[in-house]
């Protein structure tokens, strides 16, 4: 079928803007909104005995492995191993035995990642991949797949895929929990409401979209850009600073906020922008004081988070983006919104190409 922009003057506003949509739409495929269950879809593995869960992916993909690992951790305590494509087929990785590998790709083109999984194979792990393209090669070669329903991505950075890709995961990382008894039917019933709230919460999210873009024209004049976060927020740190970097140039890094005085620190001054993302949560306080010491040594913060959270965080921010208050489940999902819209807004802000921006291929079938 033929894609078109909409109303939108890109393919990743586009994008962008469908994801309460298509959110919907795949967690439909996976849950049962009439009981509050998920649904048990086929799978390779007995997720009940399943001893070390490996997740291998690139590029966006492998953020939203990174944020499955504290989902499968947290809910089904089970352990997860994550790795980047390109590093995990030439290290000789020693998988456990009936271990089970999960391969992420939106195109499931991606050669390093579609031979990490014929490694995979060879190791007798059994063989998992979260596509969005039901046709592709990673999916044939693959145990079972579970697909995202983002529908046809057009711009070259990935958007609806990784918050589809992340809703596909929670809900596995949930079944998996289930399976191990460490969700009993209570647990499960909440957890699969909060999921139900996803969609709504994105288009929250979505609604800050014109004072992010009023912001990013100030962005657009930075050099270098940090991004902090903590736990499951580390990852949105990480995808956020990829997202910006990709498409308005502006070289930015994202980091593990308990990290930043290992480091980053020494690049603050008045020149660096620092996006903090950090609704009200248990770890809200470490990262904010993290975030007071970029102030005090006059770095421009941009924070991400909750309206108590924007109260909590006292004087001295640079700019504020609102976020609904979430469950700690779906937080990532929702705080990837507005980092997308600084990338993107950045970007337009530039003039850059958006949808096809410099030397960057939508699906990377070379090694
Ligand atoms: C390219 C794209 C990224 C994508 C990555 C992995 O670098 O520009 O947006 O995250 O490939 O692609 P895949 O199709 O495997 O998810």
């Amino acid at each position: 079928a033929l894609v078109d922009k909409g109303n939108h003057r890109h393919f990743m506003a586009k994008e962008i803007f469908e994801q309460p949509e298509v959110i919907g739409h795949t967690l439909s495929e996976y849950v049962n909104p009439l009981d509050d269950t998920i649904r048990n879809t086929d799978l390779p593995v007995d997720l009940a005995s399943v001893p070390r869960i490996t997740i291998v992916a690139c590029g966006t993909a492998y953020y939203a492995g990174l944020v499955a690992k504290y989902w499968f951790e947290r809910y089904a305590r089970v352990s997860v191993e994550v790795d980047i494509a390109s590093e995990f087929r030439y290290r000789d990785a020693a998988l456990t035995e009936g271990g089970l590998a999960i391969f992420i790709s939106q195109s499931g083109e991606t050669a390093d990642t579609l031979a990490a999984l014929q490694y995979c194979r060879a190791q007798g792990q059994k063989i998992l991949s979260v596509v969005n393209v039901t046709e592709s090669s990673i999916a044939r070669a693959s145990d079972a797949i579970l697909p995202t329903f983002a529908g046809p991505e057009i711009g070259v950075a990935s958007t609806k895929a990784f918050t589809c890709q992340l809703t596909t995961l929670a809900v596995l990382a949930i079944r998996t929990g289930i399976a191990r008894g460490a969700v009993d039917k209570t647990d499960e019933a909440r957890l699969v409401r909060t999921l139900m709230e996803i969609p709504r919460h994105v288009a929250e999210a979505l609604a800050s979209d014109e004072h992010i873009q009023t912001l990013s024209a100030d962005l657009a004049k930075a050099r270098d850009v940090l991004y902090l976060g903590r736990g499951h927020n580390y990852p949105i740190a990480l995808e956020g600073a990829l997202k910006l970097k990709e498409i308005s140039y502006i070289h930015a890094e994202g980091y593990a906020a308990g990290e930043l005085k290992h480091g980053p620190i020494a690049l603050i001054d008045e020149e660096v922008p620092v996006v903090v993302i950090s609704p009200v949560d248990e770890l809200f306080d470490k990262t904010i004081s993290n975030m007071q010491e970029v102030i005090a040594r006059g770095g421009r913060v941009v924070l991400i988070s909750d309206k108590a959270g924007i109260a909590r965080a006292g004087d001295g921010l640079w700019a504020e983006i609102e976020v609904p208050p979430v469950d700690p489940l779906i937080a990532p999902i929702v705080n990837a919104i507005p980092v997308q819209l600084l990338a993107y807004h950045t970007a337009v802000s530039k003039g850059t190409d958006v949808d096809q921006p410099r030397n960057l291929a939508k699906s990377v079938t070379v090694e």
